[in-house]
């Protein structure tokens, strides 16, 4: 019981402020070169996706998105279509662009010092056109390429998932996994907390834009670690999973 509530004590100091706890130079402060900015590709199959979302947007009044979003968890069996995923992605990870000097992404969303460490994964359950498997987003290309043919992906997910069934009834799981040294380059033990701020923001406009495109989203932070990371076949440390978002047609 002791360890439970000294684990409860460090967990709420973790939430603190952790600008300025201990003082130390960062690796960038150090002169150490900036970790890369996107994973580089694995060489699979690349599919292009479309930057026109004109027709794939169902409700553009941005007060309904607002009132009308909440975690859906009951998805159709209608397939989720390519100009979804694509208009997905970039609203949850898009880069929009690349400062000259190589320094930062300027994304659809905001991120700590621009340090964006996520990379984004989709478990493509039910898209047309797509066999079941999983994908790579690769941001800065606008593309996805082929990570990992999967047998029994929905087996797979739902195990991820804690058994969470209803996950793997969605056209797709957009699973975040993160680069830590791209936080830790830039602010050492202050990026921890701030990453995960950030994986907040990335998946609150997956939530509206899959309402936008006449879907439902609910995101899952009750996922098995070990499952979920060797599924995508992560390391654990210098990348591992953070959250899961299934997405799917209502
Ligand atoms: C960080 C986070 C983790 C969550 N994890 C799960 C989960 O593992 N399983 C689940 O069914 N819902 C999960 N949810 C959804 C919440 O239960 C849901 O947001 C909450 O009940 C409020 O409902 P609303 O989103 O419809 O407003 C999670 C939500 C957040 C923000």
């Amino acid at each position: 019981m002791k360890d439970v509530f000294r684990s409860i004590e460090e967990n709420r100091n973790f939430m603190k402020s952790p600008f300025g706890k201990f003082n130390y130079m960062s690796d960038q402060q150090k002169g150490a070169n900036q970790p890369p900015l996107f994973k580089a590709p694995g060489g699979g199959e690349i599919i292009r996706l479309t930057r026109d979302f004109e027709g794939v947007v169902v409700q553009n009044c941005f007060s309904a998105l607002v009132n009308e979003r909440i975690s859906i968890r009951s998805f159709s069996n209608e397939p989720m279509t390519l100009e979804q995923i694509s208009f997905l992605l970039w609203s949850t990870q898009g880069v929009k662009s690349v400062s000259q000097d190589g320094y930062r992404t300027m994304r659809t969303v905001p991120s700590a010092g621009a340090r964006h460490p996520f990379e984004v994964y989709i478990a493509a359950i039910n898209i047309r056109g797509l066999s079941a498997s999983l994908y790579h987003y690769l941001p800065n290309a606008h593309e996805m390429e082929l990570w990992q043919r999967e047998e029994r992906l929905k087996d797979k997910v739902t195990a991820a998932l804690s058994g969470q069934r209803w996950a793997s009834e969605a056209g797709a799981v957009f699973i975040y996994s993160v680069i830590p040294y791209r936080g830790e380059w830039r602010y050492g033990t202050a990026s921890h907390k701030v990453m995960l701020i950030d994986a907040g923001h990335a998946a609150q406009n997956l939530y509206l834009s899959a309402h936008a495109v006449g879907c439902g989203a609910c995101a899952v932070g009750h996922y098995d670690q070990n499952a979920l990371d060797s599924l995508l076949g992560l390391d654990g440390r210098d990348e591992f999973c953070i959250y899961a978002v299934p997405v799917g047609v209502v």
